[in-house]
This record gives structure tokens, sequence and C-alpha cells, in this order.
């Protein structure tokens, strides 16, 4: 039985078109908490649907604001890991060489471009844009302006009221998140699907695969002939089908394959 790194290392010496599809465990070991992991999991700690629907931000905004306040502070304070890095450098080496890859994360944080990566498909939106609840309007806000407590956690004794919008004065800012409920930004999501139909290799890296629609977006780049190829140190439902499944971390698994490439 050939070693699943060296056989990973055969698709990905000879992709050309390349799909990065990423999770909450891309980030884990840039120290943020990915949502389903056993007691380190966002969900695990406090509840989505007072969190992250338009209905809880609409009936407690301060909760929601802050949450989201402490969710960018986390973010703002840790570094892209190894994995970041290596598909960065995967996607600028095929950019050299005629080839492509293009990254598609659930994930809200800016680590992949932070670690390199360009025009990163976030089909679950972002913890940098904003927008206001009632206008629709995108607007520029610094949540730098808003301090958490010492401990930088998230208090419930200590929440924040959301930014107003400039324009209709109404309307409160919002996160630019995918909030449970709410459709994936359109454009986004049909271009992820594009690159799919003609990809030749899928990585998927760090999903629990349990989320829809994104959790479906392997089986289209297998239908256009793509080879899988998924790394999470703990087997999924895709593990099964992929074709190299590898039981490892993404800071761990993707520079070594990675380097054979570079
Ligand atoms: N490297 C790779 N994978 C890891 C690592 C790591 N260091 N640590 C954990 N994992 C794996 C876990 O085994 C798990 O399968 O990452 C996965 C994380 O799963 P979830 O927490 O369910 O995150 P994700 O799949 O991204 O969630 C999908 O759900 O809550 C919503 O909108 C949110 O985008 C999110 C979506």
């Amino acid at each position: 039985m050939t070693d699943p790194i060296q056989q990973a290392s055969n698709l990905i010496s000879t992709a050309r078109s390349v799909v990065v599809l990423s999770g909450a465990g891309m980030s884990a070991e840039s120290g943020v908490p990915t949502f389903r992991d056993a007691q380190t999991g966002l969900w695990e700690r406090f509840a989505p649907e007072q969190l992250a629907t338009e209905r809880a931000f609409r009936a407690h905004p301060a909760m929601v604001w802050t949450w989201y306040m402490w969710r960018w502070h986390l973010v703002h304070g840790v570094a892209p890991n190894a994995g970041h890095t290596a598909i960065g450098q995967w996607q600028q080496h095929l950019a050299k060489t005629q080839g492509s890859l293009t990254v598609t994360t659930q994930n809200v944080d800016d680590l992949h471009e932070r670690g390199g990566a360009q025009d990163v498909l976030h089909l679950h939106g972002s913890l940098h844009a904003f927008r206001c609840i009632d206008c629709d309007r995108d607007a520029a806000f610094n949540p730098m302006t808003m301090e958490l407590g010492p401990d930088q956690e998230f208090d419930e004794a200590n929440l924040m009221s959301p930014a107003a919008c400039d324009y209709c004065a109404s309307g409160m800012l919002r996160p630019g998140v995918v909030w449970f409920g709410e459709a994936l930004p359109h454009f986004t999501f049909e271009t992820a699907i594009e690159k799919l139909q003609s990809a030749d290799l899928v990585v998927v890296i760090g999903s629990s695969g349990l989320v829809q629609p994104a959790a479906s977006l392997p089986m289209i780049g297998r239908d256009a002939g793509a080879a899988i190829i998924e790394i999470n140190p703990r087997a999924t439902e895709l593990s099964q089908t992929a074709d190299v499944y590898i039981a490892s971390t993404a800071a761990v698994a993707l520079p070594k394959l990675v380097s054979e490439v570079l």
C-alpha cells in the first residue's frame, strides 16, 4: 500500500488546475478555534442560534456584535500557519508555470491572504466586511476602535453596541459573514463551481463536511474528472471517496506536499 503522502505528491506534481477547499481546521494551528471540535469548538461553547442568525442579531445586537468583535480581534492577534504559507507559494508557482490554483474557503478570517494567497473566494463571507442590516450598504468600519476587555475575551458583562450606518442612520452595521439561513454570495459561489468544473485536482483541508452547500463542492470537481486529496486529522464522510486521505494537520502535511513541486 503506497504511503498517502507519496500518492498525494504524485497527484500534486502533475496537477495544473487546482482548487483548494478549506474549512476551520485550516486555521486551527494559528490559534483560531474550529466550530465543532470537542471542547474547543465555538459551537461547543456558544449557541449558534443565539449568535449566528439575523434573528439573533435583531433580538440581541450588542451580544452578537461583541461576539464578532471578539472573533475579529482574535484573528487579528494571530498569524498564518505553515499550511497557509505553503498554499500561497504553490499558487504563485502554478501562476508562473501557466497553471492555476484557486483558494475557496468557508473561513471568514484573512489568514489565506496573509499567507500569500490571491483572489481567495470566501464562501461564508468575511470578518473584515461590514454592511448595514437595513439599507444593506457596505460600510468601512475599523474594529480596532472597539476595545475588548483586558483579557481580550468575549465577556457578556461587557457588551458593545453595533456601529451605526452612516447612510440611513437608523440601521446598525452587521458583520459581512453568512449567517445560518442566509444564501452564499452568488458570484463567489458560481465562481467556485466554475473553477471546480475545470479542475484536475481538488484539495480539501480541515472541513467536517457537515455544512451545505459547501460540503457538496468536492463532488462537483470529482464529476469533472478531478482527483481529490483530503487533509484532516479526523476522518470525515469524504475520506472514503477521496483518492487520497491524509490523517494529518494542515500545517504539517501541506509544507511537506508542496515542497515536492516548488
Ligand atoms: N488541520 C486540519 N484539519 C483540522 C485541524 C488541523 N490542524 N484541526 C481540526 N481539523 C478538522 C476537524 O477534524 C474537523 O473535521 O477541521 C474540521 C473542522 O470542522 P468544523 O469545525 O465543522 O468547521 P467547518 O467544516 O469549516 O464548518 C463549516 O460551519 O459553523 C459553520 O459557517 C461555519 O464555515 C463554517 C461551517
